[in-house]
Order: structure tokens, then sequence, then C-alpha cells
């Protein structure tokens, strides 16, 4: 049976793996089946949280979360994530795990475009104003599609430079060297790697305005970047916004 109770899901992992050994795969069938496979693990993990907290709900009320920190934990920051290290596994595509008007702060970077838009990242946001406390604050990082979209402009050494920044642990230079290739990486990355989550949707300052402000928030504004709590591997090329409820 599976964490969430429910053994079609247990069986299904256990046909795509075996698919997955077999020789024959195409690669594109093996693709869709490796990233499937990745859901059926998150899933898991969800459930076994919610089994913990059945009506979706921690008893807590942490003051600051911090939402999708990966190994970039803030300390302070109660960090809800899909995968360990994490205080909570949970998958916020499901909504947010806290009660209402229960929390100060809400910090997260780089996590906002590996959900789905518009259905994951509107009900999040909406979940974000509901679990805040009026004036709290909500901080948001994301790659900044409009500084890639400038930099298609201007000349190839600059692209070259943000390729090495962000992406310089990662065995793609071979592939990823010019202007629109960066352009490509901000709005579909898609690597095929079962580790990472891919691109989902590309964001500017007027995007992240747009959605705070259509979910209830009463300020928007730009967030100043602070390496204390910020990972400072995000200050190139990222936009952060702060909305206040
Ligand atoms: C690219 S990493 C960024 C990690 C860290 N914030 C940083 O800037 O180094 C994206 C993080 O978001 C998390 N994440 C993606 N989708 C999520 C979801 N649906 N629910 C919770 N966390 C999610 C991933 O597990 C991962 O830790």
């Amino acid at each position: 049976m599976s964490s969430s109770g429910t053994p079609s899901i247990a069986l299904l992992g256990e046909q795509i793996n075996a698919v997955l050994a077999d020789p024959a795969t195409t690669h594109g069938l093996a693709r869709s089946l490796r990233a499937a496979a990745k859901e059926i693990e998150l899933h898991g993990h969800h459930h076994a949280s919610r089994r913990a907290w059945p009506n979706g709900r921690i008893d807590d009320k942490p003051a600051k979360v911090q939402i999708g920190g990966g190994a970039h934990r803030v300390d302070g920051f109660f960090n809800i994530d899909l995968v360990p290290p994490a205080d909570l596994l949970w998958d916020v595509r499901e909504g947010l795990p806290l009660q209402d008007n229960s929390t100060n702060e809400i910090f997260s970077e780089h996590f906002l475009e590996h959900i789905d838009y518009p259905r994951s990242v509107k009900h999040y946001v909406r979940e974000a104003h509901r679990v805040l406390v009026p004036g709290g604050r909500i901080t948001t990082g994301v790659p900044d599609a409009a500084f890639a979209l400038h930099q298609y402009l201007g000349p190839l050494n600059a692209t070259d430079e943000t390729i090495e920044r962000w992406y310089a642990k990662r065995d793609c230079r071979g592939d990823i060297n010019t202007r629109l290739d960066l352009v490509n990486l901000v709005f579909r990355d898609q690597d095929d790697d079962p580790t990472y989550t891919p691109h989902l949707w590309a964001y500017d300052y007027e995007k992240l305005v747009q959605l705070f402000t259509e979910a209830g928030f009463t300020t928007v504004e730009p967030w100043t970047f602070d390496p204390a709590l910020a990972n400072p591997k995000r200050r190139w090329g990222s936009v952060y916004v702060v909305a206040a409820k």
C-alpha cells in the first residue's frame, strides 16, 4: 500500500520502475515516466504528513515561514518543502498547512517558477493571503525573465556570464551557450534530471505585482536583496517583491 493509503499508486510506481528498467523503452516515454515517478514519490511525502495533520493544518503557528528553501534553509523560519531537509514535507500545490491569520512573514526564492501557472500559483498566493496576519508580509524572489530578455539584446559575453553564474554547477555549458538558450532556460528549463524540478512559468516585476494585487494584498513593492535572508547566489538576475496583507 502506498503512503497515501492507495494501493493502486504503489502498484503504478512498481510498473513505472519496470518499464524504466526496460532498455526498449523510448526516450520520450522514459522522460514522461520519470516525471510521473517523481510525482508519486512527492505524493507519498505529502500524504505521510497529511496523515499527521488530517485537516490540512498544523497545530503550531510559526511566525516566520520559508517555502521551498531546499538546502538553503533560513534560520528562525519554519521551512516547508516537498523534499528533505524541511521542518514539514508538504506539497504547497495542495495549499498551505497553516491556520488562518497565523503567520507574520513568508519567504521564498526560486520556488514559484517551479509550480504550474495559473492553477497552483494563484492558489498558493491566495493561501499566503489567508494565512498571513493583517499587515503580514510575503517576500518572493524568482529568476527575472526581463533580465534574460534584456540580455538577449546585449553582447554575447554578458549572456555567457549569466549562464556561468546561474548554471555553473550543472553540466550544460556545451548545450546552453547562446542568448536564446538563456531565454529558453528561464522560460522552460526542462533538465531531464529527476532531482531537478523544471521551470513552468516565467516572471518579471510587473507579473509579480499583478499576482499579489489580484489575491488581495494591499501593497506590493520591490524588495532590497538581503543576503542575511536570501541565498547569495540568487542576487544575480533575480527579481524580488514584498507584498503586505
Ligand atoms: C530551485 S530550488 C530553490 C531552493 C532555495 N530556495 C534556493 O534558492 O536555493 C526549488 C525548491 O522549491 C521546492 N518546491 C518545488 N515545488 C514545490 C511544492 N509544490 N511544494 C513545496 N516545495 C516545492 C523544491 O523542492 C526545491 O527545494
